[in-house]
């Protein structure tokens, strides 16, 4: 195991009727501002258990957070920030809510274009912010990370934020909207964040292993659930739990990682504005394929403990298990191969073109380059 600081200070406020309690964590002195996306929190019923929670509190609203939050959306948010002097920002939504409210935050205590800050991949300082979920998928409640787009370059980009959310509600109640496209990216993103953090080396944390295996196994397991009976709280709540442990850190202890499926899906959404879990979902295959050779040890691994597969030679056992991992995804109602979404070499040439120009290397060691990246590409066509 590899030297590693864990310091995760979010407070994870779970369960139902917990919204109700949000005014207790908020000093009434400061001054809040609410962040919003399209609406679905009017229509759920969220917006006005938000309202109720905060109505001794002074708060200003800004709303129309788009799904991959766009620069120059959240520009407007910055400039009411700071005109208004807000001291506290509370993202009310799914992941994009939250990640706009992070470049928010971190907006209004930087003095040029914000978005250098995705361009440099970190902020220096960020005021504070928290958050209510209402989708589970992207892990943002409980890291500092967030993804920020721009439309007029058609361009997105991670960047760290210098502080975690002060605390995120999660009332598993909240999901029961959600439309079933949508818990379908969120269930294959969550897949994917634990295979990206398991996938390299075998050897390196048991413990680590086994809790990534237990978090894959627990969403293959309630993804029928989860999809068919949307008011059933007990799967809706390891639904949102397994979403937030897959990536605030806790599986990434002292191990390697490899990133490249989410790199390579970034410029996907960018370029044709696919959804980021529907991407996953297309891009992880391919790249099992791709790099099957160097991950061998570690998808022999994954095959018996994650899907039971046994019979056959080595060879064989890591065919089946990239199989087992697209029919799974198959089994979401999600598309995995390009062409299924009308993508072809036009766009395909322009993601290696944008990873060559970057020189960008991915992979636990730094051997992903943009000709793997092409051929990634070509194999889930
Ligand atoms: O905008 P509203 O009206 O709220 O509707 C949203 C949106 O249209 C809707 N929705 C959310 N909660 C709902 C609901 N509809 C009904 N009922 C509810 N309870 O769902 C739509 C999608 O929401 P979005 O926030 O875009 O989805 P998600 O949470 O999957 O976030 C995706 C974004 O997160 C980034 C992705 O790249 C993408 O930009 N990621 C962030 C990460 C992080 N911060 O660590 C890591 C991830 O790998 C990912 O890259
Ligand atoms: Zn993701």
């Amino acid at each position: 195991m590899q030297n590693f600081i864990y310091h995760n200070p979010t407070k994870l406020i779970f369960g139902k009727g917990e919204i109700a309690k949000l005014g207790e964590y908020i000093d009434k002195r400061v001054k809040v501002m609410l962040l919003f996306g399209g609406g679905s929190v009017k229509q759920n019923g969220v917006y006005d258990q938000v309202k109720k929670a905060l109505k001794d509190h002074n708060t200003i609203e800004f709303w129309g957070i788009e799904p991959n939050p766009k620069i120059e959306t959240l520009r407007k948010a910055i400039s009411q920030a700071k005109a208004e002097k807000i001291d506290l920002f509370l993202a009310v939504g799914g992941g994009s809510v939250l990640d706009g409210t992070k470049l928010v935050a971190a907006g209004v205590k930087y003095d040029g274009d914000p978005w250098e800050i995705a361009l440099k991949g970190y902020a220096d300082r960020s005021a504070d912010y928290a958050s209510v979920m209402t989708l589970s998928a992207t892990g943002s409640e409980m890291n500092a990370g967030a993804v920020i787009s721009r439309g007029e370059t058609n361009e997105k980009f991670a960047f760290f934020s210098s502080k975690y959310p002060l605390f995120s509600i999660l009332d598993p109640q909240t999901t029961y909207s959600i439309p079933i496209d949508q818990l379908a990216n969120g269930l294959s993103d969550i897949f994917v964040h634990v295979l990206e953090q398991y996938m390299t080396a075998t050897g390196q944390s048991r413990v680590m292993d086994r809790w990534a295996e237990g978090i894959m196994q627990t969403i293959a397991e309630i993804a029928p659930t989860v999809l068919d009976n949307p008011n059933d709280y007990e799967t809706r709540s390891d639904y949102m739990i397994c979403a937030a442990l897959a990536l605030n850190g806790m599986i990434a202890m002292g191990v390697t990682q490899d990133w490249s499926t989410h790199m390579i899906g970034h410029e996907l959404t960018a370029l044709t504005g696919i959804a980021h879990g529907a991407t996953l979902a297309v891009i992880y295959p391919a790249t099992l394929s791709v790099l099957k050779d160097r991950k061998k040890d570690k998808i022999l691994q994954y095959a018996d403990r994650v899907w039971r597969i046994s019979g056959g030679n080595e060879n064989m056992i890591v065919q089946k298990a990239i199989s087992a991992t697209e029919s799974f995804f198959r089994s979401l109602g999600l598309k995995t191969r390009l062409f299924e979404y009308g993508v072809g070499e036009e766009i395909i040439g322009e993601i290696v073109e944008r990873f060559a120009k970057r020189k960008t290397i991915l992979g636990e060691n730094g051997d992903i380059d943009a000709a793997v990246v092409k051929k990634i590409l070509l194999e889930c066509k």
